[in-house]
């Protein structure tokens, strides 16, 4: 009986308990109307969450964008910082032999250099002519002669014993080189040779382009010089432009220390402006020319035997005007900017036949372009346009990615590859 009696409390406590727990538990409060506002809630914010995750992609997507257009005004602001440049010591090495008229030259260098400290000149002689050192020692300490020691006969080959001078200056260019990087330890020079004339503003351009050159290791050079800046073929009003070239131009230019590193213990014996033109020297670098030359030739005769000059030479313009490069923005001629720049422009230009840009029969008032598909062809359309026509390691003059850049009858016209530009052929000579 007390075992039933226990029992019976056991099972009301029992009932009890699963009716307090019955009634008390949260979901019986739940009726079917907030089960369905709940789901509502989720519902809306779910959508919430999603409408933030499209709020935030496009946060991202702006701030991707304006991270490109931040990277491209990083380049492009003034990389030229004043304070830096009026610190470097730039000099000029002048190359002379048995010119007298290395005095026009110097005349010009000294007339237009705007500081002797900052810009020493250096006379490097060859060839112990008499007359010409005394025309030099004339200057006294506005400038400095070293004179290459070494004036004994060079063995030459047979065949190229007509060619000797070349040899005589490959000499020359190697010796006063390791001087002034070896000896004088400067970190860049400006080559000058002794039949230049120089631009009122020649320093300027140097100076204002060097940084171009410390940047950007896919240029191995800055040159004064156009190869087609013949009076009819550029644009005298915009002195102010400047072009990438694969064509290494010489005739006034500017190298840095450790482009010599790599040169001087291969240096050639002869030829050194074309051995430099290989690709084996090259290495895909380019440099900087200008559309208006910097400098001009009137060394009639000379090594070569005044070649070019009465055809071609003799012709280049001189640049009258003085740009101030130094206060200008250059980075366009980086290679990132020039080549999604410039290079995208060059083939969005319309197409036109040569025969009728000489004849005068194009309207466009924009840049037009010319196509060459074989060596022939571009060896046709240059004689008939006045360009010149040949080219080294299969590079054309001036050429930047085969894109051959000149002004006809007032207006910009590009030579160009036909299809997808693969490189140079180094056959074509
Ligand atoms: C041509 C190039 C020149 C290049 C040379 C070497 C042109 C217009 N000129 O010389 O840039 O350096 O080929 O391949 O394209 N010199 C000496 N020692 C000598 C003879 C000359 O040092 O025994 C000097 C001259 O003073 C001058 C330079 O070498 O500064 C070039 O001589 P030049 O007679 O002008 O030869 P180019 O035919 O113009
Ligand atoms: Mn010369």
């Amino acid at each position: 009986m007390r075992i039933k009696r226990t029992n019976l409390v056991i099972g009301l406590l029992l009932i009890v308990w699963t009716s307090v727990l019955y009634l008390t538990f949260p979901y019986h409060s739940i009726n079917s109307n907030e089960v369905s506002d709940v789901v509502k809630q989720i519902v809306i914010l779910e959508q919430g969450i999603s409408r933030e995750f499209e709020k935030n992609n496009v946060v991202i997507k702006d701030a991707q964008e304006l991270l490109e257009i931040k990277k491209k005004g990083e380049i492009h602001p003034n990389i030229v910082d004043q304070k830096e440049l009026q610190d470097v010591k730039i000099p000029v090495l002048v190359f002379a032999c048995n010119r007298v008229t290395v005095t026009r030259c110097l005349d010009n260098l000294i007339q237009y250099r705007p500081d002797p400290d900052q810009f020493p000149i250096i006379v490097s002689q060859d060839c112990s002519h008499e007359e010409t050192r005394n025309a030099i020692q004339k200057y006294g300490s506005q400038i400095s002669l070293i004179q290459q020691p070494d004036q004994s006969d060079i063995q030459v080959p047979p065949k190229e014993k007509k060619f000797k001078g070349y040899f005589k200056i490959a000499r020359h260019y190697g010796w006063a080189l390791n001087q002034m990087f070896f000896n004088f330890n400067f970190s860049s020079v400006i080559i000058v040779e002794d039949d230049l004339e120089v631009a009122p503003d020649f320093f300027e351009y140097f100076i204002g382009t060097y940084p171009l050159l410390l940047k950007d290791s896919s240029l191995w050079c800055i040159s004064a010089w156009n190869d087609n800046g013949k009076e009819g073929l550029v644009n005298t009003d915009r002195p102010d432009l400047l072009y990438r070239t694969d064509f290494f131009p010489g005739l006034g230019w500017m190298l840095t220390k450790n482009i010599w590193f790599e040169l001087y213990s291969k240096w050639p014996r002869a030829y050194w402006d074309d051995w430099i033109r290989e690709p084996l020297q090259r290495k895909d670098r380019s440099c900087i020319r200008p559309e208006v030359s910097r400098t001009r030739t009137f060394g009639k005769t000379g090594v070569s035997n005044g070649m070019f000059f009465e055809k071609h030479l003799k012709f280049i313009k001189l640049n009258e005007e003085f740009v101030p490069f130094t206060k200008m923005n250059l980075s366009y001629l980086l290679k990132e900017n020039y080549d999604n720049g410039f290079v995208r422009k060059v083939y969005q230009s319309p197409i036109i036949n040569y025969q009728d840009l000489k004849d005068g029969k194009v309207r466009h008032n924009v840049p037009t372009r010319i196509i060459y598909k074989t060596k022939e062809e571009y060896k046709l359309i240059t004689k008939k346009l006045g360009l010149m026509d040949d080219f080294k390691s299969g590079v054309p003059r001036t050429a930047y990615k085969g894109i051959v850049t000149f002004y006809f009858k007032g207006k910009m016209v590009h030579l160009t590859p036909d299809a997808i530009w693969t490189g140079y052929n180094i056959s074509w000579s």
